[in-house]
């Protein structure tokens, strides 16, 4: 197996984790019905993390080997930008919800504020993906 196939497999489990998680998320926000089930949604965020994290450092590792330029590519450059955004969600929206949560005992409220981010992080996934598997079509 050549060096860019183990990192690129590498890719996909991080990328198929972390979109497993984005989409999960949805549907645990919409069945959350005590403030206790937000121990589990915490650890699955955290899954979702290392997942992302996977997904980068391989990413970054075959960008910098194999691919040169890709820094003037509108594609590439789109995809990191999305990247980005959806880390931004997930670490300051995400996570600072989830902390007010506990503390506040109500799970109504913490649904109405993060249903929105969740369903807008499954878009900017979705987006990410279609970048990526266009990215040679679209440059
Ligand atoms: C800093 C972060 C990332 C970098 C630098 C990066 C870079 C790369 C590179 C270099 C490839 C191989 C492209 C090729 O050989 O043509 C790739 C493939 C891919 N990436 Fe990423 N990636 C990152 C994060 C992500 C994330 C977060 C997702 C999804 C949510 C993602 C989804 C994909 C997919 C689906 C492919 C496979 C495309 C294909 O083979 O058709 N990547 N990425």
């Amino acid at each position: 197996m050549t060096q860019k196939v183990l990192l690129l497999t590498f890719h996909l489990i991080g990328v198929g984790t972390l979109v497993g998680v984005v989409f999960a998320s949805v549907y645990y926000v919409l069945k959350l019905k005590t403030v206790e089930q937000l121990k589990d949604f915490i650890t699955l965020r955290r899954i979702g993390a290392a997942g992302a994290t996977l997904a980068i450092l391989s990413g970054l590792v075959m960008s910098y080997r194999w691919l040169g330029n890709l820094i003037y590519e509108v594609a590439f450059m789109s995809k990191m930008g999305l990247i980005l955004l959806d880390g931004i969600i997930a670490e300051f929206v995400f996570v600072k919800v989830l902390k007010k949560a506990r503390a506040e005992n109500s799970t109504e409220s913490i649904k109405n504020k993060l249903l929105p981010w969740a369903i807008v992080s499954v878009l900017i996934v979705v987006a990410i993906i279609t970048i990526s598997a266009y990215r040679d079509k679209l440059h």
